[in-house]
This record gives structure tokens, sequence and C-alpha cells, in this order.
């Protein structure tokens, strides 16, 4: 039907009418298929969004109980009578009123489930009994005027209500609620903000300790520190909480396999697909990591073509991509806050010529090769498994016919590391050392890659190739569980797919994300 502004408002009329004459009960019952909106608060909640946590998940994934023994276990590693103060991110401005996405500090979220800015997490310990714990928020208030333009708040209330806060309070009441705190402990637990404005110590609080209409005297914390002389005084809280960070629950390794499986198959969709522009398999992958369940792209994507992968943070991804030519993608989503991080190569008309089939078997066998070594009876540190992976690349090469590499020209061909822990953040934990001894519950990625420059010193046949192959390794004691396992990667497989729509091993099919259960 031709719908003009007139034919709407009629309509209108028409239902309006309709709706008055009917009797309430009738009226009612039109309605009865949508669920009550019970709880408005500035995330999701089980309450509000039950397609996307279940009963008793405070964030998706993550059970309000799991983030309370996370506040235990941490507060059971800090001596009586200190607190550990975690300030949360602030929404960060491109120009004037125009912001970006809000990230959270991935600390306050690991401590709490907490997804609002302007937020600050205090854990006091008084007595050695770790159930005398306190756990404070301080938050910024509900406040109808603001929640119509920025959204619904939980504030202080539905911080002790929802998210289990023993006590909580408004930001403007955050210098005297602080300055109590941190006056009768004896060790503070803080990471003192990294200083981007020299000028000033209170960088990184500015707007939320001071915004301009705060009550004068409002305080920085780093001006409260400076007031009281504490015996046990001011320690880091970062390593400590990136010792637990770094082993993973059950229930994280879940989250990162689901966003891996999600991620994977949207990875067979697009070489399926056979797309020849940067921009269009950029967009297409993170449509599907999304609609697969994931909440968003984990990190800007690399879509490389040709020469454009030899460049390791290649992100414009606006080229086209021609028949000769491989593609490499770095990309991946994320759920309940937690990575996924997958690269893969393939060759834009779906098959490899000689030298990429020649380069692009040598990485694997690198890659499989590192794998091979997550295990954490075998003992292996990242670093010793990028020692490895070196040397492997050196035995790979010399395969192919490059013999005479040196180690400047294996750094040159392969100038990144092997990988990285991965979890809330994309490179989680950095405060990890390379050199520990892997451990169960450790989740890393083994990415190995080799660059050929459009150099003379390389055969012409191998020159502008860049490729890279990255799964996520969840670390057990005597296996590894790979956490990205769907995105094919063998050639056969890549391929078939390109060829057929579908791999050659059973359970890799380019299957419709629509048919997997969310979060089983
Ligand atoms: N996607 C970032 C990395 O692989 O480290
Ligand atoms: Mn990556
Ligand atoms: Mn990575």
């Amino acid at each position: 039907m031709f719908v003009t502004k007139f034919n709407v408002v009629k309509r209108l009329e028409h239902k309006h009418r309709l709706f008055s004459s009917m009797k309430p009960s009738l009226y009612n019952k039109l309605w009865l298929n949508r669920a009550p909106v019970s709880i408005n608060a500035g995330q999701p909640l089980h309450e509000n969004r039950p397609n996307l946590l279940k009963h008793g998940e405070l964030t998706p994934g993550i059970t309000a109980m799991e983030y309370f023994d996370r506040r235990s276990k941490l507060m059971s590693n800090l001596p009586v009578k200190s607190c550990a103060i975690v300030v949360g991110a602030q929404l960060k401005y491109a120009s004037g009123p125009v912001f970006y996405k809000f990230q959270q500090n991935n600390d306050l979220f690991y401590l709490s489930g907490w997804n609002e800015p302007d937020s600050v997490l205090v854990l006091e310990k008084p007595t050695s009994n770790i159930d005398d714990v306190v756990f404070h928020m301080i938050v910024p208030p509900t406040d109808p005027a603001t929640e119509q333009w920025d959204g619904f708040r939980t504030g202080p209330v539905g911080a002790c209500e929802i998210f289990n806060a023993d006590s909580a309070t408004d930001v403007s009441d955050s210098t005297s609620y602080l300055s109590k705190i941190i006056k009768r402990n004896e060790t503070v637990y803080f990471d003192v903000p990294v200083i981007e404005d020299e000028s000033s110590d209170s960088v990184g609080f500015t707007n939320f300790f001071l915004p301009s209409s705060q009550p004068t005297g409002t305080k920085t914390i780093m001006d409260i520190l400076k007031n009281y002389v504490r015996k046990g005084g001011v320690k880091e809280l970062k390593p400590i909480l990136a010792q637990l960070r770094s082993i993973k629950s059950p229930a994280e390794i879940r989250l990162i396999r689901r966003a891996g499986q999600i991620s994977g198959r949207a990875f067979n969709q697009a070489y399926a697909k056979r797309f020849r522009n940067e921009r269009t398999l950029n967009a297409f992958l993170e449509y599907k990591f999304i609609s697969g369940g994931c909440e968003k792209p984990a990190y800007v994507p690399v879509i490389g073509a040709g020469a454009n992968a030899l460049c390791i943070h290649y992100t414009r991804n606006d080229d086209v991509m021609y028949d000769d030519e491989m593609v490499l993608v770095d990309a991946a989503g994320s759920i309940g806050g937690y990575c996924a991080d997958i690269s893969r190569t393939w060759p834009v008309n779906g098959k490899f010529t000689e030298p990429q089939r020649d380069l692009y078997e040598a990485v694997l066998a690198v890659q499989r090769r590192c794998v091979d070594l997550c295990f954490a009876n075998k003992g292996y540190s990242l670093h010793q498994i990028h020692q490895k992976s070196m040397e492997f690349m050196k035995q790979e090469l010399a395969n192919i016919g490059l013999p005479s590499l040196r180690q400047s020209d294996i750094t040159r061909l392969y100038p990144h590391y092997i990988g990285h822990n991965l979890g809330l953040d994309v490179h989680d934990v950095p405060e990890i050392s390379r050199y520990q001894p892997l451990k169960e519950g450790q989740v890393i990625t083994i990415e190995p890659g080799l660059y050929v420059p459009d150099s003379s010193e390389y055969p012409e046949y191998f020159r502008n190739i860049g490729i890279r192959i990255e799964d996520n390794i969840a670390i057990d004691l005597d296996s590894y569980r790979n956490l990205s396992v769907e995105a094919a990667k063998e050639i056969v497989d890549i391929e078939s797919i390109v060829q057929n729509g579908v791999s050659t091993q059973p359970n890799e099919d380019v299957v419709s994300p629509l048919e997997v259960d969310y979060l089983e």
C-alpha cells in the first residue's frame, strides 16, 4: 500500500479509536507478550536482558559468586588494615561532546562486573577474617535529567542491591568518603596513574574528582594520599591483580572459547564469500561476530591484502584485493568483555600458488610446533616458546630454499613476538613475566608470522607476501585446548571451503552462527 503521511495519520487515528473502545482487559492482553522491564541500570542485567545473561550472572557468563570469590582472593593476599583502591575509566571524547565507545578499566571490571564510567571500587580488610572484607563503590548518582541524555545509571543503591557492595556513595561525596577509608588503613594499594600532563599530579582524575559542578574543596586521590602518612605506605596493586587475572577460571575460558568459536566460524564464512575488498571483508567479519553472539569486535582488525600485510598494524583496511594476492586478517569478537584474537591468511582467489603454499606451510609448521609446547608440565615459558619459534622458522625456511638466513634475517622476516596472554584485554596482564613457566589456566596466543619485503635479497616469487597464523590456547597440565579451532587453517580445508563452501573436516563445516546455542 502506498504510504503517505495522511495514511499514517489515518491509521493511527483508527488504532486509537479501536483501543479506546476496548474493554481494559482486552487492551491489556495486546501487550501481554512484552515482558515488563523490572529494573533499569547502567548495563544489561538478567532482569532486563535475559537473552544476554543467565539467572545469577552479573555480566554475561560470570556469576555474582565468581565476582565475590575474585574479591576474596585478592584480599586474602593483602595485609590486615589495608585497602585496595581501583579507579574506573572515564568516557573519552573525540571532540566537543562527541564521545568514543566507553571502555571500562578491566581491573575494576574484573573485581565487580561494574561497567559504568566515573566510578571507584574500594576493598578494605579491617581484620584477618576474610569475611570482614568491606566492598565499597563510589559511583555516579541516579539523576533523571542526566539519564534522559546519557542512559540509565545504576546508582549507589543499585551498586549495593545488584552488585553486592557493602556500602556505596555517590561521587559528590568522594573526598570525605575516601579520606575516612584512607585514614583508617595502614597500607593503601593503589596504582598511581600515568601522568599525561606533567603540570599536575591530579591528571587522570581531574574530570572525576574536580568537575566544575562539585563543591570547592573536592580533592583528588593523590591529594588525599599526601595528607596522611601510613605505616605500610602506598603499594602497587596491579602486579597482585595481574597474577589473579592471568589464571582463568572455567567460566572465563568458556567465554574466550565462545568468542573464538563464533569468530572462527566467521572466518570460514569469509573464505567462502571470496571478498575483493578489504573494507567489505572487514564489515562482513564484524557483522558475523556480533550476529553470532559477540558483543563487539575485540580490537581494530587488520585486513591486509598483498603488500599491505607486511605492515603488522595495518588497519586502514580500504584497499582492493587482487586474485594473485593473499589477504592477512587479524580479527575477532569479544563476549562478556573476554576477547578472542585470531589471525588467518588465505589466497584471495582461494587457490594457493606454489610460493604461497611454501611460505604458508612453513608458518603453519612453526605454529603447530609451538602449540605443541603449550602444556604446563612441559615447563616452557612464553619466552622459551618464542626462542623455539625462531629456531623452527629458520629450519622451515631452510626447507623451502632460504638456507643461509642469519639471526638478523629471521628477525627481519619475523619481527614480532610469538604471543601474549589473552583475556579481558587482548594483550592481557602484561605485568606477568614472559620468563615464568606457563601455568595451568593461562590463555595465550600463538601467532608466528612471516613478512617478506620487496627486496632483491629474497626470491622474487616470495616478495610482498605477509602471513600470520594465530590461535588462542588454554594451557592445561598435560594438554592444551585450542579455543579458536573452528577457523580452518589447513590448506586443504581453506581451498575446499572456498571452492565448495564446506571444509574437509566434518566438524568444521561452514555452520551458521544461528545454529549455535548462546553460551552452551
Ligand atoms: N590482534 C593483536 C595481536 O594479535 O596481538
Ligand atoms: Mn591478533
Ligand atoms: Mn595476538
